[in-house]
Protein backbone atom coordinates (compact mmCIF):
# COMPACT_ATOMS: atom_id res chain seq x y z
CA UNK A 1 0.00 0.00 0.00
CA UNK A 2 1.39 3.41 -0.81
CA UNK A 3 2.58 5.99 1.95
CA UNK A 4 0.12 8.62 3.09
CA UNK A 5 2.46 10.68 4.58
CA UNK A 6 0.19 12.58 7.27
CA UNK A 7 -2.55 13.06 4.46
CA UNK A 8 -6.15 12.72 6.44
CA UNK A 9 -8.91 10.79 5.29
CA UNK A 10 -11.28 13.47 4.35
CA UNK A 11 -10.45 16.71 2.71
CA UNK A 12 -10.94 20.17 5.04
CA UNK A 13 -14.46 21.56 3.32
CA UNK A 14 -11.93 24.28 1.61
CA UNK A 15 -9.49 22.00 -0.23
CA UNK A 16 -7.41 24.53 -2.61
CA UNK A 17 -5.85 21.47 -4.00
CA UNK A 18 -7.44 21.56 -7.96
CA UNK A 19 -7.38 24.91 -9.05
CA UNK A 20 -10.82 24.00 -12.01
CA UNK A 21 -12.55 22.52 -9.01
CA UNK A 22 -11.91 25.47 -6.76
CA UNK A 23 -13.18 27.46 -9.04
CA UNK A 24 -17.21 25.45 -10.00
CA UNK A 25 -16.88 25.04 -6.56
CA UNK A 26 -17.03 28.95 -6.03
CA UNK A 27 -19.24 29.38 -8.79
CA UNK A 28 -21.98 27.05 -7.43
CA UNK A 29 -21.61 28.81 -3.59
CA UNK A 30 -22.36 31.85 -5.30
CA UNK A 31 -25.54 30.24 -7.48
CA UNK A 32 -26.54 27.99 -4.72
CA UNK A 33 -25.14 29.65 -0.80
CA UNK A 34 -27.56 27.17 0.90
CA UNK A 35 -25.45 23.99 -1.09
CA UNK A 36 -23.00 21.92 1.01
CA UNK A 37 -20.44 22.94 -2.14
CA UNK A 38 -17.58 21.72 -0.60
CA UNK A 39 -15.81 18.23 -0.90
CA UNK A 40 -18.51 15.45 0.02
CA UNK A 41 -17.09 13.69 3.11
CA UNK A 42 -17.48 9.15 2.97
CA UNK A 43 -19.86 8.30 4.75
CA UNK A 44 -21.01 4.86 6.81
CA UNK A 45 -19.86 2.70 8.99
CA UNK A 46 -16.27 3.05 10.50
CA UNK A 47 -15.86 -0.54 10.85
CA UNK A 48 -16.70 -1.32 7.66
CA UNK A 49 -15.49 -4.42 5.79
CA UNK A 50 -16.36 -3.21 2.90
CA UNK A 51 -15.91 -0.08 1.03
CA UNK A 52 -17.73 1.27 -2.37
CA UNK A 53 -15.90 3.66 -4.21
CA UNK A 54 -17.54 6.14 -6.60
CA UNK A 55 -16.30 8.88 -8.80
CA UNK A 56 -17.40 12.40 -7.86
CA UNK A 57 -20.15 14.04 -6.16
CA UNK A 58 -22.59 15.22 -8.81
CA UNK A 59 -23.22 18.73 -8.44
CA UNK A 60 -26.66 18.45 -8.02
CA UNK A 61 -26.83 15.43 -5.95
CA UNK A 62 -23.82 14.75 -3.21
CA UNK A 63 -22.46 18.85 -3.83
CA UNK A 64 -25.75 20.01 -2.71
CA UNK A 65 -26.44 17.44 -0.04
CA UNK A 66 -23.33 16.89 1.37
CA UNK A 67 -23.27 12.87 1.54
CA UNK A 68 -21.57 10.82 -1.53
CA UNK A 69 -24.90 9.84 -3.60
CA UNK A 70 -27.38 11.48 -1.46
CA UNK A 71 -29.71 13.11 -4.14
CA UNK A 72 -27.78 11.95 -7.33
CA UNK A 73 -29.79 9.80 -9.65
CA UNK A 74 -27.09 7.17 -8.36
CA UNK A 75 -28.04 7.21 -5.42
CA UNK A 76 -31.26 5.80 -5.99
CA UNK A 77 -29.71 2.47 -6.85
CA UNK A 78 -26.91 2.23 -4.82
CA UNK A 79 -29.10 3.20 -1.66
CA UNK A 80 -31.78 1.05 -2.97
CA UNK A 81 -29.03 -2.05 -3.41
CA UNK A 82 -27.81 -1.56 0.13
CA UNK A 83 -30.68 -1.96 1.66
CA UNK A 84 -32.06 -5.18 -0.84
CA UNK A 85 -28.67 -7.30 0.31
CA UNK A 86 -29.16 -6.52 4.10
CA UNK A 87 -26.21 -3.58 4.24
CA UNK A 88 -28.08 -0.43 5.68
CA UNK A 89 -30.57 0.33 8.15
CA UNK A 90 -33.21 2.68 7.85
CA UNK A 91 -34.67 4.24 4.76
CA UNK A 92 -32.80 6.62 2.19
CA UNK A 93 -34.85 9.65 1.43
CA UNK A 94 -32.24 11.32 -0.58
CA UNK A 95 -31.42 13.80 2.08
CA UNK A 96 -28.37 13.59 4.63
CA UNK A 97 -30.79 14.15 7.57
CA UNK A 98 -32.74 10.79 6.79
CA UNK A 99 -31.43 8.87 9.75
CA UNK A 100 -29.78 6.30 7.44
CA UNK A 101 -27.05 4.09 8.71
CA UNK A 102 -24.95 1.90 6.87
CA UNK A 103 -23.90 -1.26 8.53
CA UNK A 104 -20.11 -3.05 7.58
CA UNK A 105 -20.25 -0.34 4.71
CA UNK A 106 -18.50 2.89 4.07
CA UNK A 107 -18.74 4.85 0.59
CA UNK A 108 -15.89 7.39 -0.31
CA UNK A 109 -15.32 9.01 -3.96
CA UNK A 110 -12.19 8.91 -5.80
CA UNK A 111 -12.60 12.90 -6.11
CA UNK A 112 -14.38 14.08 -3.04
CA UNK A 113 -15.23 17.34 -5.38
CA UNK A 114 -18.08 17.95 -8.24
CA UNK A 115 -16.41 18.06 -11.36
CA UNK A 116 -17.87 20.02 -14.25
CA UNK A 117 -19.99 17.70 -16.25
CA UNK A 118 -18.90 14.81 -13.80
CA UNK A 119 -15.87 14.67 -15.57
CA UNK A 120 -12.73 15.09 -13.46
CA UNK A 121 -9.19 16.10 -14.80
CA UNK A 122 -6.12 13.56 -14.51
CA UNK A 123 -4.35 16.06 -12.66
CA UNK A 124 -7.26 15.88 -9.89
CA UNK A 125 -7.76 12.17 -9.35
CA UNK A 126 -3.79 12.29 -8.82
CA UNK A 127 -4.64 15.13 -6.24
CA UNK A 128 -7.35 13.46 -4.65
CA UNK A 129 -5.72 9.94 -3.96
CA UNK A 130 -3.72 10.34 -1.19
CA UNK A 131 -7.34 10.91 0.90
CA UNK A 132 -8.31 7.98 -0.88
CA UNK A 133 -5.25 6.23 0.05
CA UNK A 134 -5.65 7.63 3.67
CA UNK A 135 -9.63 6.82 3.87
CA UNK A 136 -8.77 3.15 2.90
CA UNK A 137 -5.80 2.89 5.47
CA UNK A 138 -8.31 4.41 8.19
CA UNK A 139 -10.30 1.21 8.13
CA UNK A 140 -9.18 -1.52 10.42
CA UNK A 141 -11.71 -4.19 9.21
CA UNK A 142 -11.58 -3.62 5.71
CA UNK A 143 -11.50 -6.72 3.34
CA UNK A 144 -13.69 -5.84 0.63
CA UNK A 145 -13.87 -2.54 -2.07
CA UNK A 146 -16.35 -2.44 -4.79
CA UNK A 147 -14.80 0.29 -7.28
CA UNK A 148 -17.85 1.97 -9.48
CA UNK A 149 -16.49 2.77 -13.21
CA UNK A 150 -12.91 2.53 -14.35
CA UNK A 151 -11.78 5.97 -12.89
CA UNK A 152 -12.88 4.68 -9.50
CA UNK A 153 -10.55 1.08 -10.05
CA UNK A 154 -7.87 2.52 -11.85
CA UNK A 155 -7.81 5.46 -8.64
CA UNK A 156 -8.03 2.65 -6.03
CA UNK A 157 -5.28 0.39 -7.38
CA UNK A 158 -2.99 3.48 -7.45
CA UNK A 159 -4.46 4.34 -3.65
CA UNK A 160 -2.69 0.96 -2.44
CA UNK A 161 0.22 1.36 -4.87
CA UNK A 162 -0.61 -1.03 -7.39
CA UNK A 163 -0.21 -0.09 -11.07
CA UNK A 164 -3.63 0.27 -12.79
CA UNK A 165 -2.37 -1.98 -15.65
CA UNK A 166 -1.99 -4.89 -13.77
CA UNK A 167 -5.63 -5.57 -13.53
CA UNK A 168 -8.05 -4.44 -16.35
CA UNK A 169 -11.32 -3.36 -15.15
CA UNK A 170 -14.46 -5.42 -16.09
CA UNK A 171 -17.91 -5.77 -14.58
CA UNK A 172 -17.90 -8.15 -11.84
CA UNK A 173 -14.41 -8.83 -12.28
CA UNK A 174 -12.60 -9.52 -8.96
CA UNK A 175 -9.04 -9.02 -7.94
CA UNK A 176 -6.70 -9.22 -5.12
CA UNK A 177 -4.20 -6.27 -3.94
CA UNK A 178 -2.93 -5.93 -1.04
CA UNK A 179 -4.55 -8.86 0.84
CA UNK A 180 -7.76 -6.77 0.04
CA UNK A 181 -10.39 -8.24 -2.57
CA UNK A 182 -11.48 -5.85 -5.40
CA UNK A 183 -14.57 -6.02 -7.49
CA UNK A 184 -15.39 -3.72 -10.44
CA UNK A 185 -19.00 -2.80 -11.31
CA UNK A 186 -19.80 -0.69 -14.10
CA UNK A 187 -21.25 2.79 -12.42
CA UNK A 188 -24.79 3.26 -11.42
CA UNK A 189 -24.87 6.50 -13.16
CA UNK A 190 -27.94 7.46 -15.51
CA UNK A 191 -26.41 7.20 -18.23
CA UNK A 192 -25.50 3.44 -17.38
CA UNK A 193 -29.19 2.61 -15.99
CA UNK A 194 -30.86 3.83 -19.11
CA UNK A 195 -28.83 2.53 -21.65
CA UNK A 196 -29.55 -0.85 -19.67
CA UNK A 197 -25.32 -1.48 -19.58
CA UNK A 198 -26.29 -1.84 -15.95
CA UNK A 199 -29.31 -3.41 -14.64
CA UNK A 200 -30.17 -3.66 -11.18
CA UNK A 201 -29.48 -7.60 -10.76
CA UNK A 202 -26.34 -7.15 -12.36
CA UNK A 203 -25.40 -4.58 -9.66
CA UNK A 204 -26.93 -6.60 -6.75
CA UNK A 205 -24.41 -9.41 -8.13
CA UNK A 206 -21.86 -7.56 -7.40
CA UNK A 207 -22.81 -6.77 -4.18
CA UNK A 208 -23.68 -10.70 -3.62
CA UNK A 209 -20.38 -11.20 -4.68
CA UNK A 210 -18.64 -9.13 -2.43
CA UNK A 211 -21.08 -10.55 0.89
CA UNK A 212 -20.11 -14.03 -0.17
CA UNK A 213 -16.20 -13.88 -0.37
CA UNK A 214 -16.26 -13.00 3.11
CA UNK A 215 -17.08 -17.23 3.81
N1 LIG B 1 -22.53 10.81 -6.53
C1 LIG B 1 -21.40 10.50 -5.86
O1 LIG B 1 -21.21 10.87 -4.71
N2 LIG B 1 -20.50 9.75 -6.51
C2 LIG B 1 -20.67 9.32 -7.74
O2 LIG B 1 -19.81 8.62 -8.26
C3 LIG B 1 -21.86 9.66 -8.41
C4 LIG B 1 -22.77 10.40 -7.78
Amino acid sequence: MSKVSGCPPEPDHGCPLCPRLVAYRARNRAAEPDWFNGPAPSFGDPGAWLLVVGLAPGRTGANRTGRPFTGDWAGDLLYATLDKVGLSRGTYQARPDDGLELSGVMITNAVRCAPPENKPETGEIAACNPFLAARIQSLPRLTTLICLGKIAHDATLRALGERPSRHSFGHGARHTVAGLTLFDSYHCSRYNTNTGRLTAPMFEAVFHAALASRS
